[in-house]
């Protein structure tokens, strides 16, 4: 079957675009399905470093058509950007970006709100990248969005974009004491913004499907993680799209009957970005040396991420909810030095042993921790399962073990060489 889907396992930054560059050499089509900016997406190809934020992470391959889903929230500012910074570094675009048409559009104002709550102190604090996700989607399910198609379409500016920007000045004026929208301004901004990206634009459903049954192999690509699920996560400390399965088929359009592999992008030990319960979070010194040697500041936002130890009932979840069919497990370099190397295995919550990652309370999760040895030697020179030390193979089997889903890759470090298939 032509669809595999590629989905963050834990709290985003899990190494997904490293893997998408990656299988999208034997891809014709990569469609990222959900969330906007908030992104950062690492890929190191040829001794160049690149970090997507909206497009796809395939765009480095010249055949690959990439196209950004309906279930994104588009900021047309950093796409033209991130567009622009590309074709300045070589890479050909043309004709092989496409855009749905039902993806929502991101405005200034969105970001000005997302930014105006995080610094108010009588709304709780999310740590959200301020790049206005969580109230373009708000304006979606809110039915006060704006649909990219819809710039296209006249009936919009006359019946929809008045009340919108009448909705939003309300709101901007009274709650926020910010300027209001021009109405004029807006539509002749729109209107331009509608010519600019008409060329790629397409009806995502039917354009996918048709290709799939053409024959063409897809990837879906997954932002963020199985953990910043507005539904799975640790609400409210989440994003608010569906990183999981089922945001996969809402953003895409791609029919379900057509996807074989769900690989759970994993990292060999944990990171978040921004507030919200952590379990295996290591403090202090451990936390600081896992972040000095796995280099974990964010990609979009620059921020420390907060580090920890891997979390099994984390992976279980994911596999759980995504149906994984296999791991990706990456960054296993990070943990060369270490002498030995902690593993959650288990949960207590108020003093019951629990075996889910439970929907509330998760900060009076009590971890139960396994100490496996380390292998200290340097493995991202090695190419073949064989190469590996015994105890990295043996940290392998534990996770696979733990997670009940096999370990299909691992990653050794940041560059696409850097990938030993494991079966
Ligand atoms: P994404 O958001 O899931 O695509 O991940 P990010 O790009 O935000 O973060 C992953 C970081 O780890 C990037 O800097 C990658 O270059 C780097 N990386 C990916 N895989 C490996 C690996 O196996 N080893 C090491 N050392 N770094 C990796
Ligand atoms: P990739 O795709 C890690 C986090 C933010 C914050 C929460 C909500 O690179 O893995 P938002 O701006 O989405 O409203 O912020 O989600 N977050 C990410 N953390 N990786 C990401 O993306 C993230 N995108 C959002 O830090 O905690
Ligand atoms: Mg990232």
């Amino acid at each position: 079957m032509a669809v595999t889907l590629i989905v963050g396992a834990q709290w985003g930054d899990e190494g997904k675009a490293k893997v998408i560059d990656f299988l999208a050499e034997n891809t014709d089509i990569v469609v990222r399905y959900q969330g906007g900016a908030n992104a950062g997406h690492t890929v190191i190809a040829k001794g160049e470093k690149y970090i997507f934020h909206l497009i796809p992470s395939g765009i480095l391959y010249s055949k690959t058509v990439c196209v950004l889903g309906g279930g994104m929230v588009i900021e047309p500012n950093a796409f033209f950007d991130e567009l622009n910074q590309l074709e300045k570094r070589g890479i050909e675009i043309d004709g092989r970006i496409r855009i749905a048409d039902n993806a929502h559009v991101l405005l200034p104002y969105h970001s000005l709100i997302d930014a105006k709550r995080e610094e108010n102190m009588s709304i709780t604090k999310i740590g959200t990248t301020k790049r206005g996700i969580g109230i373009c989607y708000g304006d979606k399910v809110n039915r006060t969005g704006i649909r990219i198609g819809e710039l296209l379409d006249d009936g919009f500016y006359k019946n929809r974009l008045p009340l919108l920007i009448s909705e939003k000045n309300i709101i901007l004026k009274n709650i926020y004491n910010e300027k209001e929208i021009n109405l004029t301004e807006t539509e002749d901004f729109l209107r331009s913004l509608g010519q600019k990206l008409k060329k790629y634009l397409i009806n995502a459903p039917y354009y996918l499907n048709l290709e799939i049954a053409s024959g063409k192999r897809v990837l879906l690509e997954g932002a963020q993680g199985t953990m910043l699920d507005v539904d799975f996560g640790t609400y409210p400390f989440v994003t608010s799209s569906n990183p999981t399965i089922g945001g996969a088929l809402i953003g895409s359009g791609v029919n379900h009957r057509n996807i074989s592999d769900c690989f759970g992008i994993v990292k060999a030990y944990t990171t978040r970005v921004g507030e919200g319960p952590f379990p295996t979070e290591a403090y202090n010194e451990e936390g600081e040396a896992l972040r000095k040697l796995g280099n974990e500041y964010g990609a979009t936002t620059g921020r420390p991420r907060r580090c920890g130890w891997f979390d099994v009932e984390v992976v279980r979840h994911a596999a759980r909810i995504n149906g994984l069919t296999g791991i990706v497990l990456t960054k296993l370099d990070v943990l060369d030095s270490l002498k030995t190397i902690k593993i959650a295995v288990g949960y207590e919550q108020d003093g019951k042993r629990i075996s889910y990652f439970p929907s509330y309370g998760v900060e009076r999760i009590k971890v139960i921790y396994e100490e496996l040895p380390g292998w200290e030697e340097p493995i991202t020179n090695y190419t073949k399962l064989n190469d590996l030390p015994k105890n990295a193979k043996k940290y392998i089997n534990a996770i696979e073990k733990f997670c009940g889903v096999p370990v299909c890759w691992v990653s050794v470090g940041p560059k696409r060489e850097n990938t030993i298939k494991i079966r």
